[in-house]
């Protein structure tokens, strides 16, 4: 994994290339919000946007990028198929929909968003097609623990180049990271920022004082540091320039186990084994 810079990149079990850093964009409301939020990580240098269906913003998503000066091919879009929509055939036109939505022609990387029981096999079936049929450069999972993956592993030609889960410091998953690692699947990052939870935490802000960094630069460093791509949300200028000024620090390692010993095993979001109920309540 190349971090020099913002143009670094890893390069996925299939020769493609990640950028390292991109921008979040759940809850970046579709239309203005979405559209700045992307010009603004574009004009710092970001060339990486983690949208999904849900999100509702794949239009202002796919808008920015088009009415940018940056040729399509030099920005890495994911997207995701929602839960609703999963099974073979609906996965096929969900994966229409979203290109229709983000007025592409292809998707950098498709994940299946969450393992949803009884359906997901038969979705990563789908993903698999539109993978060799090149409408989409990459294919992965999301949320997913251990066996979800084995599962895959053991029915399936393709194995996830990408495992997008909720990380920071109080859900390191270190074992799960272990794994991704032996099998060659790039880990990456949802709520790096714990969804702003980190500020809270005082030993945080006394470790990246040590740098004159900002709490979020600090954990947004930490993230590349493990091997773990990074997709930090924010709507603000500023903070989306703050966290991409992170190429020119380099943290300790005696820091970074001090920051992986704040895990708590603690979620901000849904557990990949109930999450059903999660959403049918929320
Ligand atoms: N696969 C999945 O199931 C899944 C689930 C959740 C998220 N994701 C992806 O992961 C991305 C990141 O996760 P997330 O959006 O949940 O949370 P996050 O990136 O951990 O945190 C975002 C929050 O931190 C604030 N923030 C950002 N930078 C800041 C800074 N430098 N200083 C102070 N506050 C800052 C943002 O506020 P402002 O926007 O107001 O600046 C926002 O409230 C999402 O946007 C999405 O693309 C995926």
């Amino acid at each position: 994994m190349d971090i020099k810079d913002i143009s670094g990149t890893t390069t996925l079990r299939n020769g493609i290339a990640m950028p390292v850093l991109g921008l979040g964009v759940y809850k970046a409301k579709e239309g203005r919000e979405v559209i700045e939020s992307v010009q603004h990580a574009l004009e710092a240098g970001y060339r990486h946007i983690d949208t999904a269906s849900f999100y509702g913003n794949e239009n202002g998503v796919g808008e920015a990028i088009r009415t940018s000066n940056i040729p399509r091919e030099d920005v890495f879009v994911t997207t995701k198929v929602w839960n609703d929509d999963q099974g073979f055939e609906q996965t096929l036109s969900a994966f229409d929909s979203s290109l229709k939505e983000l007025g592409m022609d292809y998707a950098d990387l498709y994940l299946i968003h969450w393992p949803v029981p009884g359906k997901y096999l038969e979705t990563w079936k789908a993903l698999e097609k539109l993978y060799n049929e090149g409408r989409v450069k990459a294919i992965g999972v999301s949320n997913c623990l251990e066996h979800h993956l084995n599962e895959i592993l053991e029915n399936f030609e393709i194995v996830p180049m990408v495992l997008q889960n909720e990380f920071h410091p109080r859900l390191v998953q270190q074992p799960l990271l272990n794994f991704c690692k032996r099998n060659n699947i790039q880990y990456e990052a949802w709520s790096p920022l714990m969804r702003g939870e980190v500020f809270k935490l005082d030993i945080l802000k006394e470790l990246a004082d040590n740098y004159n960094k900002t709490v979020a630069q600090l954990i947004i460093r930490w993230n590349l540091q493990k091997g773990v791509v990074t997709i930090p949300k924010s709507v603000h200028r500023d903070r989306i320039f703050e966290n991409a000024d992170v190429f020119d620090f380099v943290i300790s390692g005696e820091c970074v186990r001090r920051i992986d010993s704040l895990d708590r095993g603690e979620r901000t979001g849904a557990h990949p084994n109930n999450f059903m109920d999660h959403f049918r309540d929320n």
